[in-house]
């Protein structure tokens, strides 16, 4: 049974159940705007902007490993980016360039070479903070690093702690790189939004 809505003949029953409902939805949407004055008192509608600063330790030699490869394929050993190579990581974050210098954390994931014909990653962790009023919060990293350009950039994908609800993004700059060992020293530059 097809219904005209658009043209009611007259006050039909019909007409007045619809008229009803517009009403009820319209008022409805009144009252559902009263609540937004309360929003401050969860944060929400505030934007915190926090920027992060810190040194990145990617030790794959010596002793005391902190990034261990832990698969790879048969296709990995002759392609010269490594692709297919995935590394897990447990790095130190530092405040400086030293590794001596203190730690505000670690970045704990992994990452994995995912260009053919390039050397890039694709990031996968989570930075969690051991000091100061970020201490035991989280940060989840997920992004392209194709690590021979000059600064690359990452999603923050969201966060826990002091970081619940955070988005934003991380700037990678290669500090430093050991060709004997592979270490390699990042500066990150991480600004985000919570
Ligand atoms: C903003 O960030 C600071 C530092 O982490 C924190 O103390 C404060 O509670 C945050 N404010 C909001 C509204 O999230
Ligand atoms: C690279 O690492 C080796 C072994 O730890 C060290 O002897 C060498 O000085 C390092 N090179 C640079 C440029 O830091």
């Amino acid at each position: 049974m097809a219904m005209n809505l658009s043209k009611p003949s007259s006050m039909s029953p019909l007409f007045l159940l619809l008229l009803t409902i517009f009403f009820t939805m319209t008022t409805a949407q009144k009252q559902d705007n009263l609540p937004l004055n309360f929003l401050p008192e969860f944060g929400l509608g505030k934007e915190n902007v926090s920027h992060l600063h810190f040194f990145f330790h990617d030790i794959v030699g010596g002793p005391k490993p902190t990034a261990i490869r832990v698969a790879e394929a048969d296709f990995t050993k002759t392609s010269p980016t490594g692709f297919g190579a995935i590394v897990m990581i447990d790095d130190p974050l530092t405040e400086g360039p030293m590794l001596s210098s203190k730690l505000l954390g670690r970045a704990q994931g992994f990452y994995a070479s995912s260009a053919l014909e390039e050397l890039g990653f694709l990031m996968t962790l989570n930075y969690v903070f051991v000091e100061g009023e970020y201490k035991g919060s989280t940060l989840s990293i997920l992004g392209r690093n194709p690590v021979m350009n000059e600064v690359r950039e990452m999603a923050v994908v969201g966060g826990s702690g002091a970081f619940r609800f955070a988005r934003g993004y991380a700037l990678a700059k290669t500090h430093s790189f050991n060709d004997t060992t592979g270490d390699a020293v990042v500066e990150y530059n991480v600004e985000i939004i919570d």
